[in-house]
């Protein structure tokens, strides 16, 4: 099979959900509106995922950097999270989507860590679509969460740092179950990274769409990996 055959549909698409708050302003409504409508659309292009044959979906939905916001908004988006979990969870367990989230935990209040447990819990069995959820989370961080714990590792003998190569740290970090993403997807004409799955994306194709997430529909989707499959990704190899 040649490298452009295999790019047909990507197995694992992650998602940076950009452009909530826009979209609220252009209606003049508070930004937490915008972000209501951003959960709808998640729901949409997670359900989108299976006829489509993405098997792996990776969204982010709050960056170790949006704790900058006010706390208003903040304090709205971790209620979001609640509610989002609390009136899915039993969709997405039925709808065999297993869900896991990545990120630092510790800095959620307890409530919502919990529902975070319960809900991969729940789901843990499921095979069908594999959602992950990116909370707290930022790529920066979670290479340094999992320097840390190869450090100790190491300072415990169970690590050789001889052996260390390009394929140790990827096994500390919180994606250990996950493949690479073949495709990010940013929404919102924004065209950054924004520290969004910094190791993993190393040869991830990229999509900056103009739309913004609340109107990023499940057509817009199929669109956007049917422009993929056209691409021929090379892995820094030649041309076959
Ligand atoms: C970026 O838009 C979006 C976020 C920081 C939050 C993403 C959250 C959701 C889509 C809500 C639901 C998610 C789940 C998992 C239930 P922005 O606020 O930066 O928009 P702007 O750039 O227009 O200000």
């Amino acid at each position: 099979m040649s490298n452009k055959d295999q790019a047909k549909t990507p197995r694992h698409v992650a998602i940076i959900m950009d452009g909530n708050g826009r979209w609220a302003q252009l209606r003049g409504r508070p930004r937490l509106v915008g972000h209501h409508a951003g959960a709808k659309r998640v729901q949409e292009i997670v359900e989108a995922c299976k006829p489509m044959g993405v098997k792996y979906l990776t969204i982010f939905a709050f960056s170790t950097e949006n704790w900058k916001r006010t706390q208003t908004e903040v304090a709205g988006l971790m209620r979001l999270f609640k509610r989002f979990i609390t009136a899915k969870a039993q969709e997405l367990k039925s709808k065999n989507v297993r869900v896991r989230f990545i990120g630092d935990r510790v800095r959620l209040d307890n409530r919502l860590q919990d529902l975070m447990d319960n809900l991969e819990l729940m789901t843990a069995d499921n095979d069908g679509t594999h959602l992950t959820i990116a909370l707290n989370y930022g790529g920066r961080d979670e290479v340094a969460r999992a320097t840390k714990r190869l450090a100790y590792d190491v300072a415990a003998g169970k690590l050789d740092p001889k052996s260390i190569n390009d394929e140790t740290l990827p096994k500390y970090l919180d994606t250990i179950y996950l493949p690479d993403p073949d495709l990010v997807i940013r929404t919102s004409g924004e065209a950054r990274i924004s520290n969004f799955l910094l190791w993993q994306s190393a040869y991830s194709e990229y999509e900056f769409i103009d739309t913004l997430w609340p109107d990023f529909t499940s057509d817009e989707f199929a669109k956007v990996l049917a422009r993929y499959g056209q691409r021929d990704r090379r892995y820094g190899a030649v041309k076959a």
